[in-house]
């Protein structure tokens, strides 16, 4: 992490008088620290200079030190200068095997500018970033609000030609993204999560009305909220963020304390890479989150909800607001819900860009104004979450699962899917296949089934090599290990892992020790510092694999890199710091050759380069 010194400017009168608007708006609003910092760097284009810092902290009562502390944890907060649009172009896995690092370049020749710099007319600022969540269309890159992905040369070349002539693109006018696959529904019966995205305009109340919307709030109210709780617990969902915890059973334990008042927190955090699900709700069906946090605070007694939605998800949090409004204003979200004693609302908190924000005790000192560091766990947040009160976190799919429960009854939703995992699941398909994209599927569903039928195959002329499912912090495995089903356990006994339904596919273009290495530069970018053997651990590793790929790596470096990332197992405070393990392991194991021929200081595919450190 960058220290940079704030850069004094002289603010305009009307530059003044909005930001003493927003701090008196702000200092009101409980958790109003980020959406400040958002609303000022907007109002100072798009930087916080020194005396807007000062302002700010001044006009909350926060000391300036201490609120320096928290914008500078936040990527998407600078105190120096930026141009008028920010390009973020995107460095993650994903991305990173379909091209990235030629656009890099590439930009970098265009622009005039490194990554970092701003161009002498002010008009752009290169910028490096994790995962934009929009790896369907990988290589993908941000200007402001709005996404550009499939970029070539020749496409980045004519964006950048359309900003020059003033021609940028307004998001909130945006198509729904499209997703590249032809049809949402694989191997399924039927629809649940997905029902509606690309049927409906997600604007429309009406429209989802029509479908059954809201039914599921109206069957949750007719019942108790611990007839609730059971529902959810007998249809057997298991939550959609990675670790699988059964999501009736998580309420089940907050519901019963005495202590009040309880929150709801949806986690749209969404920034492990590889993972575009959650967007596609939002996107696409903004009100099914809502009636899904609506039913959980009905069922545990909370009045208050947050959705925590990754800063980079402009159009998803102006469909949610909007969707938020329109409910209100029918009495399905506010006071004395549909004429009931329930009173529940909903509130948007935008994240910053960190990814570690979406451990969900991170993300809750997040909404709290603080930087995202992870608490040390227990107690866990159904006990002392949100300003220290019993807080269910779940993630934005599992509880779009939750409306249809209540409609179609636990029975229904745990004929689907596995033993193990029951459902349906949004699976993604990223990377070197003809078709990147998302599909619902019903659990169980052999992983070549969804590479080869859903995602085309691996692109033309091309074999396949790998894929690493479930997310970045998940092992790599094999062609002899597609045939597995799609679910928690039969994922884990391969040494991969279900996590958040992304499956990474690799050619025979790729370089297992380069992408290795791009995770690891992640891991160490991402790491929020708390703890020394995840601050410390993820730095040396990213080191040392730099020294295997530029080919001065020896064994005893091969061994000592796994012996400090099961270190890191035992030590680390929060799984961000276990997560090099497993792929470090599986892939020191299955891609023993290529590592020997990286220590004899030949890469194979001549993708690494001579020098140590890329980044
Ligand atoms: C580093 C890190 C990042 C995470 N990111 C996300 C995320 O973006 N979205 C999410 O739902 N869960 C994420 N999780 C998992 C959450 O901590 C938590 O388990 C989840 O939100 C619980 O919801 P669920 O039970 O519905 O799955 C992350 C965990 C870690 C350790
Ligand atoms: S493991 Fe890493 S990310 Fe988690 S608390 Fe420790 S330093 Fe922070
Ligand atoms: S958008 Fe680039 S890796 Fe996801």
């Amino acid at each position: 992490m960058e220290i940079k010194s704030p850069v004094s400017a002289t603010l305009s009168p009307e530059q003044l008088a909005a930001i003493q608007d927003a701090v008196s708006h702000y200092r009101a609003v409980k958790g109003g620290v980020m959406p400040a910092l958002h609303t000022v760097q907007g109002i100072c284009g798009n930087w916080l200079p020194l005396e807007a810092l000062k302002l700010l902290a001044e006009g909350m009562d926060i000391p300036y030190p201490y609120l320096y502390g928290v914008m500078s944890f936040y990527t998407m907060f600078s105190p120096t200068p930026r141009g008028k649009y920010i390009i973020r172009l995107c460095e993650s896995p994903p991305c990173h095997i379909m091209g990235a690092v030629n656009l890099a370049e590439m930009l970098q020749t265009e622009l005039g500018i490194k990554v970092g710099e701003t161009t002498a007319d002010g008009l752009f600022t290169l910028e490096h970033t994790a995962c934009l969540g929009v790896c369907e269309v990988s290589p993908a890159m941000q200007i402001n609000e709005v996404v550009f992905g499939r970029l070539t040369p020749e496409r980045v070349k004519n964006i950048l030609s359309d900003y020059r002539a003033g021609k940028a693109v307004d998001y909130r006018t945006l198509p729904r993204t499209t997703n590249p696959l032809s049809d949402y529904l694989a191997s399924g019966d039927e629809l649940v999560l997905l029902a509606n995205v690309d049927q409906i305009d997600p604007l429309s109340l009406d429209a989802y009305l029509e479908r059954g919307g809201y039914d599921g709030l109206k069957k949750a109210l007719s019942l108790t909220p611990e007839e609730v709780v059971n529902t959810v617990k007998d249809s057997g969902l298991r939550g959609r963020g990675g670790a699988g915890f059964p999501t009736g059973l998580k309420w089940s334990f907050t519901r019963p304390s005495p202590i009040t008042p309880k929150y709801i927190v949806c986690n749209a955090d969404e920034g492990e890479p590889g993972t575009i699900k959650d967007r596609y709700i939002m996107e696409g069906d903004p009100h099914r989150v809502l009636e899904g946090m609506a039913i959980a605070g009905y069922a545990v007694g909370a009045s208050v909800g947050y959705i925590y939605c990754r800063g980079e998800y402009y159009l998803s949090m102006y469909r949610l607001n909007k969707a938020i409004e329109a409910a209100t204003a029918l009495n399905l979200l506010g006071d004395n819900i549909q004429g009931t004693d329930f009173s529940f609302k909903i509130q948007v908190q935008t994240g910053g860009g960190s990814y570690v924000c979406g451990e969900e005790t991170a993300l809750i000192e997040s909404i709290q104004g603080e930087r995202g560091n992870p608490r040390v766990k227990p107690p866990f947040p159904g006990q002392v979450g949100v300003w220290y009160k019993p807080t269910i976190v779940n993630n934005v799919e599992s509880l779009s699962n939750v409306p249809a429960i209540l409609v179609n009854g636990p029975d229904w939703y745990k004929s689907k899917g596995t033993e193990d995992t029951k459902g349906t699941k949004i699976l993604q398909v990223v990377g070197q296949v003809k078709r990147p994209g998302v599909v619902e599927a019903n659990l169980g569903m052999p992983l070549r089934e969804l590479i080869d039928k859903y995602g085309g195959g691996v692109r033309d002329g091309r074999t396949f090599k790998a894929c690493q499912p479930g997310g970045a912090s998940v092992g790599f495995i094999l062609d002899e290990h597609l045939d597995t089903p799609i679910e928690h356990a039969a994922l884990a006994k391969i040494q991969g892992g279900l996590g958040s339904g992304t499956m990474l596919v690799m050619d025979d273009t790729v370089c297992v020790i380069d992408v290795v290495k791009c995770l690891l530069y992640f891991f160490q970018h991402e790491s929020c510092g708390f703890c020394l053997p995840c601050r410390r651990g993820t730095r040396v590793l990213y080191e040392m694999i730099c020294k295997v790929a530029a080919g001065t790596g020896t064994q005893a470096d091969l061994d000592r890199m796994l012996t400090l990332a099961q270190t890191m197992v035992d030590s680390a405070n929060c799984a961000l710091g276990w997560s090099p393990y497993s792929f470090l392991k599986t892939t020191m194991e299955r891609f023993k050759d290529e590592y020997d021929a990286h220590l004899a200081g030949n890469c194979p595919l001549g993708v690494c380069k001579a020098e140590e450190h890329s980044h």
